[in-house]
């Protein structure tokens, strides 16, 4: 791959950024780890409308992988990546190395707080510190003035949203629509790691959304009332083992017990904290879950209205 629009030295990355920066141009960053599918390219999609200079990195990040996970075997498919890049036109593609980003030596982390120790964090306990550092780190090599996550990553998105008003940078976090398969299952690079069976029956996932979604517009606020109908769906599949089901506050994500009639508080309104689809009020739930098929976890959520 020998194309000009590709560069993985953060400094010229920087360079760069900065030089259309000073031009008066809006910079949006797109950071993936590459596998791209149909839902990278929304946000790709999504940057492009909202910016006049988009930069879609691509690094598998080894620091938000437990020595235990799947970071040997997370697909790694550069040149495919490219071909679905090409047409999107974007103007930098960064594709660093491990030492390029990582340099010898490296020691300086973000410690992330009360919203990265629930549900993910339980399971995975220093994987939103790996993702918050490498975010940091790309805010920082190209000055984005919005960068754009997928809804499916929920509460890596609240982590972000919060590191970023913390630290007070200068950045919009927006989150994009979840990306669905014609059978609803969230896209995701681990889809790859399933069985046929296991991809057949993980359909259970979205279905189990949809009732709990079904389960608000007839006006249920019950959050025990709901979880107990998500879990049923759930177990119609013999393959899925329920790591948890949660029903938040999509803010703080903090669990609750009623599905208040009224958003909690406002705090979406304040810069940089825009929250998914503009067109939608703010939403008064939200819904988590994580399910393993055989070895591989997927993750997914719902908000409710
Ligand atoms: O969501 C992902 O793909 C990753 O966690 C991210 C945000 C690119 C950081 O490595």
């Amino acid at each position: 791959m020998t194309e000009r629009r590709i560069i993985g030295d953060p400094a010229i990355v920087q360079e760069e950024t900065l030089a259309q920066k000073k031009c008066g141009k809006r910079i949006g960053v797109v950071p993936t780890m590459g596998a791209l599918h149909k839902g990278h390219l929304e946000l790709i999609r999504r940057a492009k409308a909202e910016c006049d200079f988009v930069v879609v990195t691509v690094f598998v990040n080894p620091v938000q992988f437990a020595p235990t996970e799947d970071l040997q075997k997370y697909p790694r498919t550069p040149e495919q990546d490219w071909e679905l890049l090409k047409p999107m036109n974007v103007d930098i593609v960064f594709m660093p190395t491990e030492k390029e980003i990582y340099l010898a030596g490296y020691d300086t982390y973000v410690e992330t707080g009360e919203l990265s120790k629930r549900f993910e964090g339980k399971t995975r306990p220093a994987h939103f510190r790996g993702v918050a550092t490498i975010v940091l780190k790309l805010m920082n090599i190209a000055s984005p003035d919005a960068a754009f996550f997928g809804q499916k990553d929920y509460q890596q998105f609240c982590v972000v949203r919060k590191m970023a008003a913390d630290l007070n940078l200068p950045v919009e976090i927006v989150a994009c629509p979840t990306v669905r398969e014609p059978d609803g299952l969230a896209m995701s690079s681990r889809n790859r790691y399933l069985s046929l069976e296991e991809r057949k029956q993980a359909a259970a996932i979205p279905q189990s959304l949809k009732v709990a979604q079904n389960m608000r517009n007839a006006g249920v606020a019950d959050a025990k009332e709901m979880r107990k109908n998500i879990q049923a769906v759930l177990e119609t599949s013999p393959l899925a083992e329920i790591d948890y089901i949660a029903i938040a506050d999509p803010l703080t994500l903090e669990e609750i017990s009623v599905i208040p009639s009224m958003p909690q508080n406002l705090l979406s309104q304040q810069r940089g904290m825009r929250l998914l689809v503009p067109e939608n009020p703010t939403p008064r739930a939200v819904v988590l879950l994580a399910v393993r098929f055989g070895k591989t976890r997927l993750i997914d959520n719902c908000l409710l209205y």
